[in-house]
Formats: structure tokens, sequence, C-alpha cells
């Protein structure tokens, strides 16, 4: 099953229940960068401990590796926060 997501005001499809870590690497290449190089890079642990996924959700703080693709979500990868 497909489902309609919106990251960083794009409007896409996604299958429903993917990993939130997999759909920012897939479709927000560099949505995370080293602070010190400027360098893309990924998700660390992946298991919710080191916050290196830190994205808002629906208007909150969240972890992405933590988080499942569901219809109506939103996500931004930049908030400044
Ligand atoms: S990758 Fe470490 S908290 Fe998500």
């Amino acid at each position: 099953m497909m489902v309609r997501i919106t990251l960083d005001g794009v409007e896409m499809e996604v299958a429903a229940g993917l990993p939130l870590t997999e759909i920012l690497q897939a479709r927000a290449p560099g949505w995370r960068r080293s602070p010190r190089l400027a360098a893309p890079r990924g998700a660390f642990c992946g298991m919710g401990l080191c916050g290196e996924c830190a994205v808002e959700v629906d208007g909150l703080w969240a972890r992405a590796c933590l988080l499942r693709s569901r219809a109506g979500m939103v996500v931004r990868t930049e908030t400044g926060a």
C-alpha cells in the first residue's frame, strides 16, 4: 500500500511502513551533514540512541530511525532548531 507524505514541502507517494531513514536517504540526500566538513552523512546508530537522525515530524522533533511512513506525515529536515 502506498501513502502520501510531505518531505520538505514536497508531496510524494511512498510505501506505507517504510523506515523514514530510508526515505530520507533516497529522497533527500544530504539531509544530514558533517558539522566539520559539511559532507553528507546518514543515520548513525539506527536505533534511537545518538540523535543523528533528528528531523521534524508533524511539528515535533523526532528521531527518523524510529519512525515509519504513514499517511499524511509531514517531515522537515531543516528546521533551524
Ligand atoms: S540514527 Fe541514532 S538516533 Fe537515529
